[in-house]
């Protein structure tokens, strides 16, 4: 009787020590031997269940079949640790036990609930950016979950775009920045370790660009406009190691995402060496149909796989077509095979061969449900996020001693809204999310009165809420209002072209301004929004956008002083609509206009003013700082030297606080021309008040490179100019010149 298991435990045990001495291509490519064109094609298939949905749901009744019989290699919305089992128990039926990868849009938390991506890249803060990441990386793969459909690294100088919540706002450096900041996050200390989980960078390419900014729409730009502003943040996450990327809905000059081979094969898995693998957008295979592209969804499965799409999302193009296509030789056995090789590597790297199972543990999900440390860094990121506008006459922060306090608005006992687009509902969620009211509640003493009136719901055309928000505010000594979009209104699909302040929430502000009370504004929105009344008479605005979990607190700390805000805004905010598209970066033209009053045959419209409401950078402190001359190592630089440029910066205000010097440089005359400032770096300096201290930058050729019009990464000897500052508008000058 003994011998059987003493042979099985043998033979199990020179299996494993040779997987173990094997390389993952090896174990890759044994099982691509054994695999069905068939079962090819289901490795490249994804689909969603039944449960919920981020897209236009297909209901297939043979699900639970495909997953038996191996046509399918990957599930989205997949999520916890039960369902992800009980879904890997089914794949462990099929003929070769592929397991399945499971993907989710794991955009800003997953438990914890962190700002949304603009807010946080508001903060400019790199560490505490990956960070959240890191966080929501733990969180979700304790509940089963391999892969997020993040970070989402789409330019954008759109705020009609809903989108741009999701983003890192309008800039290529610092979006590259936080896109490898995001990446290192929710991949950590590398697959293999239980707690990473693969990046996805999205949407490839241009998706931020769509035309009037209306979601989905068609791109049509320069390829070296491309190049300079739109990928720079994908090739940045290419670098740091991204996993995936996804391809995008849009076409670009005329050639839909999912099917262009100059995107996906020429440029990432060609130029730049990508060795992961492509999903498709949300049905964007069988979309190209619509787009005019291809005419069935076998034609679309053709052009999707020939150009570099390794996995269909939700299309069922491929699974359908693609064994056919590669008998009639319209798609060759090769492009399947590479694709399947690469999916099937992340599958082993992740060590999902190993262990199918390996996140989905019940024991680990609990853990991680409530993590306190968890909160506490959703807090501290929240706050380093808020922007504050506006403070005139020093209204803020406002003493915990004030007391009588109005607090009025719709949102000031939000709870989910300040989750915003892309974030989780969970059943105890009014327990744990913190609104305004309770954040206040728990930092004012009992001796601090708080009056609450809601005064209009977020789209009411009514008013007749304003007369009880008048009585409370006139009762006060100071009225803390937050106003603003709800958590639906910017996001997939929310492009607007209107981006005011929904329903009678200005008026509303109007109101209690009148009542002659000192009146703060807070903002909660997913895009820049215009709100010119608010900005020219309310003495302090601080911008909240959606904070997540903690947001209450977080707000709770910078109201009363606890937290000095340091953020700066990652998007330029627009005086009207109508000046959109509007970013700090752009190029003189042959007639600038230097100012509102120089508008003759000038590059400006006759009725608008030339300047944003607010710059790209702009942010205030409690405490003001001082920026001293800059002074530079040399005027004049040979390619092969660096250049230092130093300035003083003092804390000239009564708050401790922290600056965000920013660096801009413009390179004066090129073969191509070039933008009027151009962010090349920037740096978070604490000072204590009245202290001083030297800033100091150093500069290289890499840091003057652009596309030239041969798309050649180049630079060029000539003049430039130099910039700091605390914001792109307001900054000291200095010259310098490139020599060969
Ligand atoms: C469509 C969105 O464009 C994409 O960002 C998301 O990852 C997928 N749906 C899956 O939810």
């Amino acid at each position: 009787m003994k011998r059987p298991i003493l042979t099985i435990a043998i033979v199990a045990t020179t299996f494993f020590s040779q997987a173990q001495k094997k390389t993952i291509d090896q174990r890759v490519d044994s099982v691509l031997k054994l695999m069905t064109l068939e079962e090819k094609a289901g490795q490249m298939n994804q689909y969603n269940g039944p449960w919920a949905a981020t897209g236009p749901l297909t209901n297939d009744d043979k699900l639970i079949d495909q997953i038996k019989e191996g046509k399918v290699g990957s599930m989205l919305n997949a999520t916890g640790a039960v369902r992800t089992r009980d879904l890997q128990q089914l794949a462990l039926q099929s003929r070769l036990k592929i397991p399945l990868l499971f993907g989710q849009d794991v955009v800003h938390g997953y438990r914890t609930i962190f700002p949304i991506p603009l807010a946080e890249a508001a903060s400019w803060n790199l560490e505490a950016m990956e960070r959240s990441a890191r966080i929501a990386a733990i969180e979700a793969s304790a509940a089963g979950v391999h892969w997020t459909f993040a970070p989402m690294v789409d330019i954008s100088r759109d705020p009609r775009w809903g989108r741009v919540m999701e983003g890192a706002g309008e800039d290529p450096f610092l979006g590259s920045l936080i896109a490898k900041a995001r990446v290192k996050g929710f991949q950590g200390k590398g697959f293999g370790n239980t707690d990473a989980v693969m990046a996805c960078a999205k949407h490839f390419a241009a998706y931020g660009a769509a035309i009037g900014g209306r979601d989905y729409n068609s791109v049509d730009m320069s390829l070296r406009q491309l190049w300079e502003t739109y990928l720079p943040p994908f090739k940045a996450a290419a670098e740091a190691g991204a996993a995936t990327f996804m391809n995008s809905f849009n076409d670009l000059n005329g050639i839909p995402a999912t099917g262009n081979g100059y995107l996906q094969r020429e440029i990432l898995k060609g130029k730049w060496n990508f060795k992961g693998f492509v999903v498709s957008d949300w049905g964007s295979v069988g979309e190209m149909i619509n787009h005019g592209f291809v005419k069935d969804n076998k034609e679309a499965a053709m052009s999707a796989a020939n150009a570099g799409s390794d996995m269909d999302m939700e299309s069922r193009a491929y699974i359908q077509n693609l064994p056919q296509l590669v008998k009639e030789g319209k798609v060759k056995l090769t492009v399947v095979d590479d694709a399947v090789r690469r999916i099937l590597k992340k599958k082993f790297e992740m060590g999902l061969f190993d262990d199918p199972f390996k996140y989905s543990s019940e024991e680990r999900e609990k853990q991680q449900w409530n993590n306190a440390d968890h909160l506490k860094a959703e807090r501290d990121m929240a706050k380093k996020s808020i922007v504050l506008l506006k403070n005139d006459r020093q209204t803020l922060p406002i003493s915990k001693q004030t007391k009588t306090i109005a607090l009025i608005g719709p949102f000031i006992k939000a709870k989910s809204d300040n989750l915003g687009f892309w974030s989780y509902d969970w059943p105890d969620d009014s327990a744990r999310i913190v609104s305004v009211w309770d954040g206040v509640k728990s930092k004012v003493g009992t001796d601090t009165k708080m009056l609450y009136a809601k005064g209009c719901n977020i789209n009411d055309t009514s008013t007749a809420g304003f007369a009880e928000a008048i009585e409370m505010a006139k009762q006060a000594d100071v009225i803390v209002m937050n106003v603003g979009e709800a958590r639906d209104m910017s996001g997939e699909a929310k492009s607007k072209s209107s981006i005011r302040l929904p329903g009678v929430q200005e008026d509303l502000i109007k109101a209690m301004q009148a009542t002659g009370k000192p009146v703060v504004v807070m903002i909660n929105a997913g895009r820049p929004l215009i709100f010119n009344w608010v900005a020219d008479n309310v003495p302090a605005i601080l911008y909240t956008w959606w904070l997540g979990t903690e947001a209450g607190n977080a707000i709770a700390d910078v109201l009363f002083g606890d937290y000095n805000p340091s953020a700066k805004l990652p998007m330029t905010f627009p005086l009207t609509e109508g000046q959109i598209p509007i970013y700090y970066n752009y190029y003189n033209t042959g007639r600038p206009a230097t100012s509102d009053s120089d508008r003759f045959y000038r590059s400006a419209y006759i009725d608008l003013s030339l300047y944003p409401k607010y710059a790209f950078g702009h942010g205030l402190s409690y405490t003001s700082f001082s920026y001293s001359d800059i002074t530079l190592s040399n005027s004049t630089i040979k390619s092969t030297e660096k250049l230092i440029a130093k300035m003083t910066l003092t804390n000239a205000g009564n708050f401790d606080g922290e600056e965000t010097v920013q660096l801009y440089i413009r390179d004066l005359f090129g073969s191509v021309v070039r933008p009027v400032k151009e962010l090349k770096g920037f740096q978070k300096v604490f000072l204590k008040k009245g202290e001083s201290k030297e800033v100091m930058f150093t500069l290289t050729v890499d840091d003057l490179r652009f596309y030239n019009d041969k798309l050649q990464y180049i630079y060029e000897p000539g003049d430039f100019k130099l910039f700091i500052g605390g914001s792109s508008d307001k900054t000291k000058e200095a010259g310098f010149k490139l020599v060969k």
